[in-house]
């Protein structure tokens, strides 16, 4: 590698990405050599590597190099209080691309700086798995618009300091994209793209340690294909999820150069985050549930580090809704320490908030959170989360239920299940069963944030008192992803407290797949009602705009700062925002009663979200139900 000479005038392009690859060149090594050593000569890959980002360094607009000085400077920008996201799917929100400039204004009012468009690339025709699979990654799905009506989005976001996020599908691709196409017509190249069998011995062999992720709409691992050339007239392929999804084979090299490639293609039409998708089920071995192995992490890390060199201001984060033992290290563990994506979706943190809330117990929160999770990761945060469109697992180990005397894991999980479709006794919840798989038991909940936290069922009864927790109920989960630490992830419609939407029944691409009931269409009539009417809607609108404009004036939230769980009792959760200068200390009730939190907490503190002061009795701060406070000296 050449040296870089310092000359006494500004950098040049060309001398900032080549200093750039030698600073970034060294966490690249290790995980590309460990990946693909084994089957060619990783010098000669790197090299490939730094060719093909050079040439989209050099073709990288002047808007977006002149974004990446920026963040190159201030590489933590992500961690900032004043990054909070929201989540729509375009169609959904406002109909088109072209459409999206002009709602920029309603996430701007919302305190949003982070917008994730839901699959947007050109998906498959009919079922996509909503856009999960993509047939082409260079193009927009047209009924959303063109690449350049993207792009001005991107520019409109920019301008207003809003980051765009897409979805990138690196497991698999649709059955129909180019790559599947070649490999069905037998071209070997792109057979080796996907993990394809002749017979079906090895898929066998695989399957019994493998687990099912749609046991009822897509049972099993792998898919017959008739027609690709063969011993047999087709091949079995591996199709973790429906079976026109293809799982692409990582341990090949030239896959893993061609996600490189789409990255940086997608990232120089104005992508700043990428949400890459399902990365757990990346690699592959005999004998594992080929979920969350080491090579993920060393693939993470490697495209991480290479987006950082051909397009620094843009960051990853890995979709990985897994236990709270497999999570961590997908913000970087161990050899990956601040090497791996910056952020990750915190499913631990939600299914904890849904088990308080139905148990009224935060026994088991306050254990999982303190015993699975650094107070803080280097140069990476969670992105917390209450609800987003697909399914609630409910990860709840033995291991952790141990710990909470009369508790019993699949007990446990059976009462959430059953509380969340309204079956329990006494639940105020209205949601559905997902995925249920009589052989493990197993049963996951459809269903949307307000439904779940009981309006639905409050509005039908016309019981003002009901509304009244319910709206409390939804606050509560605001409160708490933007005070945790980590950008906090808004789902679409939960700042209006939109309800379970049953219309996707009439469509049939979609009517299979019980996960649109979560997907409502936004309420625009709705929200422009929001800021002036005492309906459900505006207080939950109004309660979220403010906990996110009262998070982005609070430096000490900022995610950089370390978070430590705190013991405060039965119905409590508690933690500390561990700032020098002023610690925040933030109660959550997560009773329908008044509860005591035993925390010290100093005398002269003051709720940030109301602004007074909170009411103490001896030791303890006492709270109304479902309260949040946020107590700063
Ligand atoms: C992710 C998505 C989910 C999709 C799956 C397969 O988990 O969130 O909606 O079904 O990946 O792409």
């Amino acid at each position: 590698m050449k040296p870089v000479r310092r000359g006494n005038r500004p950098i040049t392009d060309a001398e900032a990405f080549a200093l750039r690859w030698r600073r970034v060149r060294r966490d690249l090594v290790g995980p590309v050599s460990r990946l693909y050593g084994g089957v060619c000569d990783h010098e000669a890959l790197l090299e490939r590597m730094r060719a093909m980002m050079e040439g989209h360094w050099a073709k990288r607009p002047a808007a977006l190099k002149a974004l990446d000085l920026w963040r190159d400077l201030d590489p933590e920008w992500f961690l900032s209080e004043e990054v909070a996201a929201y989540v729509f799917y375009v169609d959904r929100f406002c109909g088109t691309l072209k459409a999206l400039p002009d709602r920029l204004g309603y996430l701007e009012s919302l305190g949003v700086r982070y917008a994730h468009m839901m699959p947007l690339l050109q998906p498959r025709p009919g079922d996509s798995d909503g856009g999960y699979a993509v047939m082409d990654y260079r193009r927009i799905d047209p009924k959303l618009g063109t690449m350049r009506d993207f792009e001005a989005a991107c520019a409109a976001m920019r301008e207003r300091r809003i980051s765009p996020c897409i979805d990138l599908v690196l497991n698999h691709t649709a059955e129909e994209h180019e790559w599947a196409r070649k490999a069905r017509e037998g071209d070997p190249h792109y057979q080796a793209f996907y993990r394809m069998y002749d017979d079906e011995a090895e898929p066998q062999a695989f399957e019994a340690s493998l687990l099912e992720v749609f046991p009822e709409q897509a049972p099993g691992n792998f898919t017959w294909i008739d027609g690709i050339p063969g011993p047999n007239g087709g091949k079995w392929v591996w199709t973790t999820f429906n079976s026109f999804q293809w799982d692409l084979n990582w341990a090949n090299p030239e896959v893993f150069l061609a996600i490189l490639d789409t990255i940086l293609h997608l990232a120089n039409r104005g992508v700043e985050v990428f949400r890459l998708d399902a990365v757990a089920f990346m690699w592959k071995r005999m004998g594992t549930t080929c979920q969350n192995l080491p090579e993920v992490h060393d693939i993470l890390q490697a495209l991480t580090q290479a987006t950082r060199v051909a397009a620094p201001a843009v960051i990853h984060k890995a979709e990985a809704i897994v236990g709270p033992r497999e999570l961590v290290p997908y913000l970087g563990a161990g050899r990956h320490e601040g090497r791996a994506s910056q952020l990750a979706y915190h499913n631990n943190l939600m299914v904890q908030f849904w088990s308080a809330l139905a148990s009224r117990d935060t026994r088991l929160m306050t254990h999982v959170m303190r015993t699975h999770f650094p107070e803080r990761f280097r140069r990476a945060a969670f992105a917390p989360y209450i609800r987003c469109h697909d399914d609630i697992g409910w990860a709840i180990t033995p291991e952790d239920t141990a710990h909470v005397p009369g508790m019993e894991a699949p007990a446990h999980r059976a009462f959430l299940a059953d509380f969340y479709t309204g079956q329990f006794p006494g639940s105020f919840a209205r949601g559905a069963d997902f995925q249920s798989n009589p052989e493990t038991g197993d049963r996951r909940t459809n269903g949307s944030f307000a439904s779940l936290a009981g309006l639905e069922t409050a509005l039908e009864a016309g019981d003002p008192e009901a509304i009244d927790l319910a709206v409390r109920r939804i606050l509560l989960g605001h409160a708490l992803i933007a005070s945790y630490g980590g950008v906090p992830l808004l789902y679409m419609g939960d700042e209006l407290g939109l309800l379970n939407d049953h219309s996707y029944l009439d469509d049939p691409a979609r009517a299979g797949d019980g996960r649109w009931m979560q997907r409502p269409a936004m309420d625009w009539e709705r929200a422009a009602e929001a800021p002036d009417t005492d309906a459900p809607h505006g207080r939950i609108w109004r309660g979220t705009r403010a906990i996110l404009a009262t998070r982005a004036a609070t430096p000490q939230l900022a995610s950089h700062v370390g978070t430590r769980v705190l013991d405060a009792g039965e119905g409590v959760f508690a933690y500390e925002r561990l700032a020098e200068d002023r610690p925040v200390t933030c109660l959550c009730n997560f009773t329908d009663g008044e509860r005591l939190a035993h925390v010290p907490v100093p005398a002269n503190a003051v709720d940030l979200l109301t602004g007074t002061a909170p009411k103490r009795e001896g030791d303890a701060v006492r709270l109304a139900p479902y309260a949040a406070l946020w107590l700063r000296a």
